[in-house]
């Protein structure tokens, strides 16, 4: 790829969750090949960089985030040589490949864990977290893991608790040892020799635990994790400040590839302030400390714009922000803010300032599959149940055409997860031909922000005053200025223009709405959002 080091500033960034994507092999499980097959598709929606989440050897009991070996590819999903294929192909065409490092866990079949739990001397014990029960015989400290249960395991055969943060089958390395830190590092190294652009380090901010293993206290009753099942507050397991000087060393690390290697963060924190300091004191952390607000948030023009404003205020100099609207982990974007508002999310994903990720599927309406327990397989969703939390509805099989298994795995196959009902209706072929499909808006919105120097980069305002239940927001650069109006509501409203030097054109609607010339009262129907190039 040329050598640009600031590439990932104006890149849209897709993730592939590589189980759904695209199986080349009929076992029912998408696969690296399969992902080469599509690149072309990629290409031509627009996307400049695609994220894969996990590929790497794994028992598969968290569905890849439990690593057993960190430098080569399970058999489910190919080898290395695929993987040199996909690499080698992508960046033919231009597009970037970001992998999936998982510093936080392993698994429990890795070498390094069943290496350190054979006995309380061997050389890798403390690569991971261990230690004796209380008198009593219960763990050293009332740590909770977030998929539910405490965070430790007793392991009879050695005598001692190991800690674990998400499955027990997950357990936690410990990042205080330095031959861990080396060990972490060669994996990033090995990868980067390979060609990778970039890394989305997953559950990052739990790397570095609190020194004296203190209790965590009791969530507070507005306590956002309170939502996700927790009772105590992760305050002595999450977001450290050591962890600091381990993103540093990390980015330096990266710095060193000519190629500049993007590093994103998993960064689950719900304040702005604490989410910023993620960028480093010198910008030398996070390119892109995720922003996960827009997975919250209702889909209320009021509450996005206050959120929009304290994220944007708590930036510092020099930082580029980013939006996160969906992925492997929250219900589809399309479910959560309602099947009408979908393309206004891309639209607004796409044109605030900042960094989008997609999540795959998003760009033709995928909904959440309703799944039935009998075919639930995420373990956090089966151990949390009446919490709304099972994430299997959001990973289902890419629909690619009208054939039995919608063209993701051959007729033949079962795919891993069921396929939604209305996929021969709602799928890519069936899409690609028609020019008011949410495929061919997201096409025509990529285009136009590669086109509108003012989407990638340019300034923005908010738009005042608008009607109750409209956002609205100029972006611009280089004398030019694209306003974005976005209608949450299900009436439709009328924003004036005239502040704004009264007219322009009509560049792209949600609704049918023809391109063209815009007078300065712009009038959007229920649901609609428009791109609009106002006039000079
Ligand atoms: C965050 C990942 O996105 C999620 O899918 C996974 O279960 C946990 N981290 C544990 O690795």
């Amino acid at each position: 790829m040329p050598e640009n080091r600031d590439w990932w500033k104006r890149a849209v960034f897709y993730q592939i969750y590589p189980r759904s994507f695209m199986d080349s092999n009929a076992d029912g499980v998408g696969d690296l090949d399969g992902i080469n097959r599509r690149l072309d598709y990629l290409a031509e929606l627009g996307i400049d960089a695609l994220w894969i989440s996990p590929v790497y050897p794994s028992p598969m009991k968290d569905f890849g985030y439990d690593v057993s070996d960190h430098e080569d590819i399970d058999p489910l999903f190919g080898d290395l040589a695929a993987f040199d294929r996909l690499i080698a192909a992508a960046h033919e065409r231009g597009l970037r490949v970001v992998m999936d490092y998982v510093p936080n866990h392993t698994s429990d079949q890795h070498r390094w864990f069943r290496e350190s739990r054979l006995s309380t001397t061997s050389p890798k014990r403390d690569w991971y977290i261990w230690k004796d029960a209380r008198p009593d015989g219960s763990p050293p400290n009332n740590w909770e893991s977030i998929f539910g249960g405490p965070a430790w395991h007793w392991d009879e055969a050695s005598g001692q608790y190991y800690l674990h943060l998400f499955l027990q089958e997950q357990p936690d390395l410990n990042w205080r040892n330095p031959e861990v830190v080396e060990a972490m590092e060669n994996v990033l190294r090995f990868w980067l020799d390979r060609g990778v652009d970039g890394f989305r380090m997953d559950a990052v901010m739990l790397c570095i635990k609190q020194a004296d293993f203190r209790d965590n206290p009791p969530v507070a009753g507005d306590s956002p994790w309170k939502k996700l099942g927790l009772t105590l507050e992760p305050l002595h397991t999450l977001n450290q400040p050591e962890l600091h000087h381990m993103l540093r060393r990390f980015r330096a690390l990266l710095d060193g590839y000519p190629s500049r290697p993007v590093m994103i963060g998993e960064t689950w924190l719900f304040d702005p302030a604490e989410l910023a300091a993620y960028y480093g004191p010198d910008l030398d952390e996070f390119q892109i400390p995720f922003n996960f607000m827009g997975t919250r948030l209702p889909w209320e023009a009021a509450a996005v714009r206050d959120a929009l404003e304290a994220y944007y205020a708590a930036l510092p100099e020099g930082a580029t922000p980013n939006f996160v609207l969906g992925n492997h982990d929250v219900h589809r974007l399309a479910t959560r803010f309602g099947y009408d508002n979908h393309r206004s999310a891309g639209l607004l994903l796409l044109t605030l300032w900042g960094i989008p990720t997609m999540y795959y599927g998003d760009e033709i309406g995928m909904q959440d599959v309703p799944i039935g327990p009998a075919e639930s397989v995420d373990p956090w969703g089966l151990r949390r149940p009446g919490l709304d939390i099972g994430r299997d509805p959001a990973r289902t099989p890419m629909q690619w055409d009208a054939t039995l298994n919608a063209g993701f795995s051959p007729p033949k196959a079962k795919p891993w997860l069921p396929l939604a009902s209305n996929y021969r209706e709602r799928n890519v072929a069936a899409q690609r031909e028609d020019t008011a499909s949410t495929l061919n808006f997201y096409k025509a919105l990529l285009r136009l922000r590669r086109e509108h120097p003012a989407l990638q980069r340019g300034g923005f305002a908010f738009v005042d005053p608008v009607p109750g239940g409209v956002l609205a927001y100029v972006r611009s650069a280089e004398g030019q200025r694209l306003l974005v109006a976005i209608n949450f509501e299900a009436s439709a409203k009328t924003v004036d223009l005239s502040a704004l030097g009264g007219a322009g054109e009509l560049l792209l609607s949600t609704h049918a709405t023809p391109a063209g010339a815009v007078a300065s009262a712009l009038t959007l129907g229920p649901h609609e959002s428009a791109l609009i190039l106002l006039s000079a």
